[in-house]
């Protein structure tokens, strides 16, 4: 691959920043977010200056019609807008905003399930002619034809019993979700076809929902206790069904593929990515899942690194609409808000594109989200709390989210926790991921170039990042205490500060021999070639 700038593919130049539109901004005041409010908010990713995040896409958590039993994740027009999102128009309108500001526009594509209210599933449920798109069975001995559960542990058994004959289907979320059958070609044609609409829309890109679901068991046999699907032997299957969702995709200019495939063991999640006719990128849950340990995130990056093609690029994120914020996740000792800056640091540094999660530039912590107001069947309510964006006593309980009553409770932390304050204030979270994206938009090194792991203290992770004439070292202390690190001989002995998660870390040359990280820093350092 040459090696000049423009050479990179969009996907792996900067950060695809995750929008969840219920509550990113609320345009018509009804209290939940909508396309308008995006629109409203593009500067904010990308106004061309170091002023904004400089992303380099957005992608879009479901926005289709739905009877939002999951949010959008049961979708039952999967060519509409919702009306409480807006219309087609607005969409098509987003795009051409987005593009304007060179912002890519990747969307969710959810095509292991539908809603209940799909007319597939309709007819389906009616006998009609689309009955095999799904998966009705016969019962075993009065209950359901096998022990699959939901992944939702509240659902219990994944199969649903329709109200009249001795016929279930499977859903391996919300009831009202019923599962494709996938192994029927026209699932898969009728998929390909959604995808080349969009594209013909203009999308850029598509972050495939539960990629790892899209083949199962035919035979349907119980699972293992503990097992969690899929079963290696339905892998293959599944290899083949995202080569061809990729050759559908690629029938249009530089279309990208990011798949949420959730499995717990690299060696696996890595032949989604490794042989380059499948996915483009894949969402790595091992490392969502680590705990705060220098030595665990070193053995993961160095492990993922070693499985990986040549050709194979890493996607990095820790934090999204299912899962705990980092502020909240690796905060229980009162340090989330200086790890999540860290967090920020390492995201954008590592060789790979870095996926961030709204409000994480604000390094924002999850909502308290009292018993009355709980809405999500599977406790995600908390991290998916409207974004803060301006401070309630200038704009009122509704932080500049929404003028009406916003869906879900903000974060306690909205006076300070909002763009336009953090905006104002150098030593932020918000200026810090400002001041990493545009650096990665302009060091070729930190964008592209080579990564190695440097033994410093055990305490603390640290990566080089080689582009020819041009070398960085980052430094990640894991400790809340300040630990003094010891160079490898091998580097030189002194650098200059780029940045620091520690907004106390003065810029300009130092010693790098008995450097000492303040507690949670992460630093960037340029050194000598
Ligand atoms: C994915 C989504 C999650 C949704 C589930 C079912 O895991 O990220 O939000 O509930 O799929 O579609």
């Amino acid at each position: 691959m040459s090696t000049t700038q423009t050479a990179q593919p969009w996907w792996r130049r900067g950060a695809i920043y995750q929008i969840y539109p219920r509550s990113f901004a609320d345009a018509d005041g009804d209290g939940v977010g909508d396309l308008r409010g995006v629109i409203a908010h593009l500067d904010h990713l990308n106004d061309g200056t170091p002023g904004s995040l400089g992303v380099e896409a957005l992608w879009l958590s479901p926005f289709y019609p739905s009877p939002m039993a999951d949010f959008g994740y049961d979708v039952a027009d999967y060519c509409d807008v919702d009306p409480v999102f807006g219309t087609l128009a607005d969409f098509d309108e987003l795009v051409r905003e987005a593009h304007a500001r060179d912002i890519k526009v990747v969307i969710d594509f959810v095509p292991n399930h539908t809603s209940d209210r799909h007319p597939w599933f309709v007819d389906a449920r009616a006998h009609g002619a689309r009955r095999d798109w799904y998966v009705f069975r016969d019962g075993r001995d009065g209950g359901p034809p096998n022990n699959w559960c939901s992944d939702f542990k509240a659902v219990g058994p994944a199969w649903t019993r329709e109200p009249e004959g001795d016929q279930w289907y499977l859903h391996s979320f919300l009831p009202q979700q019923p599962d494709l059958d996938w192994g029927n070609p026209a699932v898969e044609a009728a998929m390909h076809d959604l995808l080349r609409f969009w594209c013909e829309r203009g999308v850029d890109g598509f972050r495939i929902d539960v990629a790892h679901k899209l083949a199962k068991d035919p035979q349907l046999r119980d699972r293992r206790p503990g097992e969690r699907p899929p079963n290696e032997d339905w892998e293959p299957e599944i290899h083949e069904r995202l080569r061809r969702l990729r050759q559908v995709v690629d029938a249009y200019p530089d279309r990208m593929l990011v798949g949420e495939v959730y499995l717990l063991d690299l060696r696996r999640v890595v032949t989604y990515i490794n042989s380059g006719d499948e996915l483009h990128l894949a969402h790595n849950f091992v490392f969502l899942q680590l705990p705060w340990s220098a030595a665990a995130f070193r053995s993961s990056i160095d492990g993922f690194t070693a499985l990986s093609s040549k050709i194979a690029w890493p996607a990095w994120f820790l934090a999204n609409h299912d899962h705990a914020r980092v502020a909240s996740r690796f905060g229980g000792d009162g340090h989330g808000a200086a790890r999540a800056r860290a967090v920020l640091v390492m995201l954008y540094t590592l060789r790979g594109t870095p996926f961030i999660y709204q409000g994480e530039e604000l390094a924002l912590p999850d909502a308290d989200i009292p018993p009355e107001r709980v809405v999500d069947v599977d406790g995600r309510d908390p991290e998916r709390a409207p974004l803060p964006w301006r401070a309630p006593s200038e704009a009122g309980p509704g932080a500049g989210f929404t003028t009406g009553t916003p869906w879900l409770p903000l974060v306690a932390e909205a006076e300070h926790l909002n763009v336009a304050t953090q905006g104002r204030n150098p030593a932020s979270a918000l200026r810090l991921a400002r001041r990493l994206a545009w650096l990665r938009r302009e060091r070729p090194a930190l964008q592209r170039g080579e990564q190695r792991s440097v033994e410093v203290h055990e305490d603390v992770l640290a990566w080089l990042r080689i582009e020819t004439d041009e070398r960085y070292l980052v430094l990640m202390n894991f400790a809340t205490q300040a630990r003094r690190i010891t160079m490898p001989p091998d580097l030189p002995p002194r650098g200059t500060v780029e940045l620091s998660s520690d907004a106390g870390r003065e810029e300009g040359d130092i010693a790098l021999d008995a450097l000492a990280l303040a507690g949670s820093e992460a630093l960037v350092l340029r050194i000598d070639p």
